[in-house]
């Protein structure tokens, strides 16, 4: 009962331990990397001291809802070769009239938010040239896919404000799945994703056991949008909590119109910066296939909720049940997740969507019993503790104004803010590490940890003194951490280089709630 006080003192001395012997000033995988980008760049849209728009916020009829939901646009693949997927990702500022309210200057990615669906086959060849027409420094992090270090858009490899530069890696066996596409440039990962940066990466296997059934994408995102049409800069509590605007988007659209016919392949991505999302069809059954590393070994069957913690995904069949009622919604169930002022307790009971059933008597589409084979990662070989913690410092200087960075919410891992060029743990290509992720969270705040790289399994949790096995075997790269919880979860990474852990609450994910691993050859 009393383990995790104990745990979580012993884990914290470790950690900083730990971090004081791997704290390394210089590093020769990091020689390439300028000290700071913030200096070297400036970054204009960050200084929100000049912010001087409304306070108050659009109302939730500014934006049309009931429009039917349509498939994400793809990105056009401009290979003439097979196995080859070569475009181009523009990211810019664009000016976007969403609705009865003057243009909104949002950041989009070809002019548009959420960004193009990239979809391409596991073995291509992916080649994105990608220019930064951003007034701030920005990258592209391909979330989920394990790809090379100097691929993985990391903050240390930022592209400056009007350059370019040609992301390319082949997309390896097993990397199928629902994943996505963002920025993460040093301490403006939030403010990016907010104004609009983010897309969805669909990675195919062509012999998928479910590719006969029909798909739909639901790529779920967050907007704050003051009265007068604008995206207001985070205040106190968005840094503190993590943002959650007013507006909850599928595919761009406010509360859209899904219709269900026969047997669909749900793919649901939660691209919120913060919000929690614990979806649910009103009682209907549903089946999950995947969770963020792609398929499951075993589908689960005779599910009524899905809770997706910031940045996981998951993919869901849906049966149109035969008879009954021919208008259901997709709903976020109240969830607490230890947010504090205006979010705090339960968050409200929210439609996402309506969804029209379309009644037929067709027969249903059987999901196989065996989706894919999931070896469990064998006896580790290296053991590493990971404590997330927050604090507020009483003794910081107060802030000047409401939408200044605040100097006083510490947001920590192993007691340390992230440091670029500090590497936080130190790994070996191709082995088998275990993993304790620790939320020590003294605000009781959950926090979604993910990593770059590769994806793990997860072991067992441990809350309240209690150890619970994951009932199934499932490849992962964001989970979710409650505060007071801890989490054993082995994994593998198969690239060298350096990598980045964080928490997905992006406010503080830039607040410094980030590690780097270093992978280096055995
Ligand atoms: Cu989507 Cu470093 O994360
Ligand atoms: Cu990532
Ligand atoms: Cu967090």
């Amino acid at each position: 009962m009393s383990s995790l006080p104990l745990n979580r003192r012993r884990t914290l001395l470790l950690g900083m331990g730990a971090g004081a012997l791997l704290a390394q000033p210089w590093h020769p995988l990091l020689a390439n990397s300028p000290p700071n980008p913030m200096a070297a760049m400036g970054h204009a849209d960050d200084d929100m001291t000049a912010y001087s728009g409304p306070t108050e916020l659009a109302p939730l009829s500014s934006l049309p809802r009931h429009r039917p939901l349509k498939p994400l646009p793809r990105l056009a693949n401009r290979a003439r070769r097979k196995q080859l997927f070569r475009s181009k990702l523009v990211a810019a500022p664009a000016n976007l009239k969403l609705g009865s309210l003057p243009p909104t200057r949002v950041f989009a990615y070809n002019h548009m938010t959420p960004g193009p669906l990239i979809e391409a086959y596991e073995g291509d060849r992916v080649e994105i040239d990608f220019y930064n027409l951003l007034p701030q420094p920005s990258t592209v992090h391909w979330h989920g896919l394990a790809i090379p270090a100097d691929q993985d858009g990391a903050p240390q490899d930022f592209i400056p404000a009007g350059g370019h530069r040609r992301y390319h890696f082949t997309l390896p066996p097993g990397s199928a799945g629902t994943h996505w596409y963002h920025p993460h440039p040093h301490m403006m990962t939030a403010e990016q994703v907010y104004r609009g940066l983010a897309g969805a990466l669909i990675v195919r296997d062509r012999n998928d056991p479910l590719r006969h059934f029909p798909e739909q994408e639901l790529f779920i995102s967050d907007l704050k949008m003051a009265a007068d049409g604008s995206i207001p800069p985070n205040d106190r509590e968005d840094w503190m909590n993590g943002r959650e605007g007013q507006f909850v988007l599928i595919n761009g659209l406010h509360m859209p119109l899904i219709t269900l016919v026969g047997t669909q392949r749900w793919r649901i991505w939660n691209a919120c910066s913060a919000r929690y999302l614990k979806l649910s069809l009103g009682g209907l059954e549903f089946t999950q296939v995947a969770t963020d590393g792609g398929l499951l070994a075993a589908p689960v069957r005779g599910l009524t909720e899905l809770l997706l913690a910031p940045a996981e995904r998951a993919e869901i069949i849906v049966t149109a049940p035969s008879s009954g009622s021919s208008r259901i919604q997709l709903i976020a169930e109240p969830y607490d997740r230890g947010a504090m002022g205006r979010l705090a307790g339960l968050s409200q009971r929210r439609v996402l969507a309506d969804i029209d059933i379309v009644h037929s008597s067709e027969a249903t589409l059987e999901i196989p019993e065996v989706l894919r084979p999931i070896t469990a990662l064998g006896t580790p070989t290296a053991e590493h503790m990971v404590a997330f913690s927050d604090y507020v410092d009483l003794e910081a200087p107060p802030p000047s104004n409401p939408y200044e960075r605040p100097q006083d919410m510490l947001f920590l891992v192993n007691g340390q803010t992230y440091d670029m060029e500090r590497v936080d743990i130190e790994g070996r290509l191709g082995e088998v590490e275990e993993w304790t992720v620790i939320n020590a969270s003294a605000m009781g705040m959950e926090h979604p940890f993910h990593i770059h790289g590769g994806h793990f399994q997860v072991l067992e949790r441990n809350f309240n003194g209690e150890t619970t096995p994951e009932p199934f075997l499932a490849w992962r790269d964001t989970i979710n951490i409650k505060a007071g919880e801890s989490v054993t979860l082995r994994m593998r990474i198969d690239e060298p280089g350096l990598r980045m852990f964080h928490c997905h609450i992006l406010e503080h994910e830039d607040l410094g709630m980030m590690g780097n691993i270093l992978v280096s050859p055995p």
